[in-house]
């Protein structure tokens, strides 16, 4: 059997945002320590800044890094991360029951951002403290001077503002893991009373509320309904987040979990234009998926379950060619959404269930899922293509049938080039038939796939390009058509100039 694309100029979603190549750094593990900032490492700056990990954010093409956490900002105090180093207070991080040095605060990590050529998303803690703090934080940020918050900054040697643009409003209130967990309600108050005072600071900041902490939340929908009937005027964005578990479901439906992503947001879109009709708004909330990626999470030891340590290694999940192809199909769903999902933050950047992985005073090194991230990042330019896609279907647990190839395109009107994005999602191999005649003109460039023999392989310190995107020969088109072979279990790149 065979599948069939076809494409048309006329089939347009929106704009590609940049800010869908979001990641997202948080104190837990070794995101921090060790992972982006180890003084004393011999590839480590002056300022402890490690340019090995620094080079590959740069080549996986990362945008936008939010910053605290996480459920670590839950109990943070910002305040402890700025000034002298020596002043700095050791903390116990309530979230992951770790020993937190401050050693890295606020203003290392623009310092990081700006040498990573990223924009920052930063978090303010909903909960341990409030609508005061959250509004200072942004005073400390983002006033150039003569308030007693910017000149602590400049005393701090941080003469110009920061200027962060998108914040937000805590972090997975709904979550009862979470410290100082909210009903929608309560959140919803608070979330509107903080943005509030936050904008009264800084009127040309753009809000995140904090959406459900995933799709099978108990609370899923009515939280996203009421939080927004509080905060609907003060919020410019609904963040979603949602981890797929390979070891929680049969394997056909985690190598379709980007259904279940498709799902996730068109029911947000839903609940969040309900609110809007209810309300009688004319604003649009987009959405913010500002955590999302493959995690083993039936893995993972509760924090409850641990010990207080210093700098544990937690979810350094190993990434396979299977959850490569999972994480292209969910930036494959991520774009065909871009008409309301602008914001994306890939959970997380370094070592905690993240492409790139580092030792401590060793290598850092690229994991299988860094490279279907990497060049979808490259290649996704311009205006979406809806893809209309005739395939085989493949049973699944949680989905029933679903098509097994999935795809979508962009295109930029400027260069005139097109780049398809596809994955097989199947266990044999399959050919795809192009339909570009819409593109009079086309010119076969270039073809990447992520396939192996064996989907399970990983990449390791030991074997780091075990696992890679290779570059393939592109079939010539012949009179607007081609065929690919797409190798069970595969993701795709093909650019056409
Ligand atoms: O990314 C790991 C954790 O997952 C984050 O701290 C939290 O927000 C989510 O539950």
């Amino acid at each position: 059997t065979t599948a069939r694309l076809t494409l048309d100029p006329a089939f347009a979603i929106g704009e590609v945002d940049p800010r869908l190549f979001g990641s997202f750094v948080e104190h837990m593990g070794r995101c921090v320590y060790t992972g982006i900032f180890e003084p004393g490492h011999p590839r480590a700056g002056a300022d402890g800044l490690r340019a090995d990990v620094l080079e590959l954010v740069r080549e996986l093409g990362v945008t936008l890094v939010r910053y605290p956490g996480g459920n670590f900002v839950s109990n943070y105090r910002w305040e402890d991360g700025v000034g002298p180093v020596g002043n700095r207070p050791r903390r116990l991080d309530l979230a992951w029951r770790s020993l937190e040095s401050n050693t890295f605060g606020l203003n290392e990590f623009m310092s990081w951002a700006g040498q990573a050529g990223v924009d920052p998303m930063m978090a303010v803690n909903l909960g341990t403290r409030g609508v005061a703090e959250a509004a200072e934080l942004v005073e400390y940020c983002n006033v150039r001077e003569g308030t007693a918050a910017a000149d602590l900054r400049r005393k701090h040697g941080v003469a110009q503002p920061h200027d962060i643009r998108l914040w937000c409003l805590g972090n997975e209130m709904d979550g009862p893991w979470q410290i100082g967990a909210l009903t929608a309600r309560e959140y919803g108050r608070l979330a509107a009373r903080a943005g509030h005072a936050m904008r009264r600071v800084d009127p040309s900041i753009e809000l995140v509320a904090c959406g459900s902490s995933n799709a099978d939340m108990p609370t899923f929908a009515a939280w996203e309904a009421t939080v927004l009937e509080e905060a609907y005027d003060q919020v410019d964005y609904l963040s979603l987040h949602h981890y797929f578990d390979p070891g929680r479901q049969d394997e056909a439906s985690f190598r379709a979990s980007a259904v279940r992503l498709d799902g996730f947001v068109e029911d947000v879109v839903a609940t969040a234009d309900h609110v809007r009709a209810k309300l009688r708004r004319s604003k649009r909330i987009n959405l913010a998926l500002d955590e999302w990626n493959v995690w083993y999470q039936s893995r993972f030891t509760e924090p409850e379950d641990r010990g207080i340590e210093d700098l544990p290694p937690l979810i350094e999940d190993d990434y396979t060619v299977t959850d490569a192809m999972v994480v292209g199909n969910l930036l494959i769903s991520m774009l065909r959404h871009a008409d309301r999902l602008t914001v994306g933050c890939q959970a997380q950047l370094v070592n905690v269930i993240a492409p790139i992985r580092t030792e401590a005073n060793g290598p850092a090194w690229r994991q299988a899922t860094f490279h279907p991230f990497a060049h979808t990042a490259r290649l996704a330019r311009g205006t979406v293509l809806r893809a209309a896609v005739s395939s085989p279907s493949m049973a699944t647990g949680s989905f029933g049938d679903v098509p097994v190839v999935d795809a979508v395109a962009t295109r930029d009107e400027r260069t005139g080039e097109l780049t398809i994005f596809a994955v097989n999602r199947g266990t044999g191999a399959l050919p795809l038939e192009l339909d570009l005649r819409a593109f009079p003109g086309l010119r076969a460039g270039e073809r990447i796939e992520l396939a192996d023999a064996d989907p399970l392989i990983v990449n390791s310190a030991a074997a780091p390009d075990r696992v890679r995107a290779r570059t393939e020969e592109m079939p010539v088109l012949d009179g607007g058509r081609a065929t690919v072979l797409l190798p069970a279990v595969s993701w795709h790149a093909l650019r056409f100039t």
